[in-house]
């Protein structure tokens, strides 16, 4: 399973990435609208960090298929080869991605609630389809089940589209999909520090610590041994 961060901050984006094997970054209307910045300039910022082999995922906002499109040469070119472009999966978003992918754009299915939508950006010729763990869950019904109908909607029908997992609360969430073997997850910083974060392992690496260094003294490593 891939996995990449949700977020655009930079910063959060380069702590993460410091300690964490990623692959790539995605990000949404409401996830720029909170840098407060223009679009472009944190994009930018994120693909010059990231480099051009990573990918980078970004929403076009027109509500017309052709607006859509437009949008999507524009962010391209600006935004690299890599660039994945997220289209809602709407009445025209699936138009506009049955248009893209014919002119062999990178392509994102997101605002997933629903299995039959994946099925039909899947058939519309998306790379991903971006199904909403957690705003599912929100909704009564079961997020991950859901995920899960969606990799054996894709393995039954010989779809190559994968799954690009979001909107994650909690390491379980992330856990069950990983073992599922779907195609990708990408989580927000915090959750996927809390992939890792445990006392006990903590505890555990910190005793290992202190007896070496009852053995050999404070402060040493298996470099002052010899
Ligand atoms: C990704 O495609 C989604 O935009 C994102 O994961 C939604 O996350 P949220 O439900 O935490 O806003």
């Amino acid at each position: 399973m891939k996995l990449l961060i949700d977020d655009a901050n930079i910063e959060k984006i380069k702590t993460i990435y410091q300690y964490y094997p990623i692959d790539g970054v995605t990000t949404n209307p409401s996830i720029l609208a909170k840098s407060g910045r223009n679009p472009y300039e944190v994009l930018k910022e994120i693909r010059a960090y990231i480099g051009e082999d990573a990918e980078l995922h970004a929403q076009v906002i027109s509500r017309t298929a052709e607006g859509m499109i437009e949008e999507a040469h524009k962010m391209a070119e600006i935004l690299g080869k890599n660039t994945y472009i997220k289209v809602p999966t709407i009445p025209e978003g699936l138009k506009a991605m049955k248009a893209l992918s014919k002119e062999g754009f990178k392509i994102t299915a997101t605002a997933i609630y629903t299995p039959m939508q994946a099925y039909l950006a899947a058939k519309a010729g998306a790379d991903y389809a971006a199904p909403y763990v957690n705003r599912i869950d929100n909704l009564g019904a079961n997020g991950i089940d859901s995920t899960k109908m969606i990799q054996d909607i894709f393995d039954n029908n010989g779809f190559k589209t994968q799954i690009l997992a979001a909107s994650f609360k909690n390491s379980n969430q992330v856990q069950e999909l990983c073992a599922y073997g779907v195609g990708a997850a990408t989580v927000a910083p915090d959750v996927i520090e809390n992939l890792i974060k445990n006392a006990c392992v903590t505890s555990a690496v910190e005793d290992f610590i202190t007896d070496f260094e009852k053995l050999c003294g404070e402060g040493k490593t298996m470099l002052d041994c010899q």
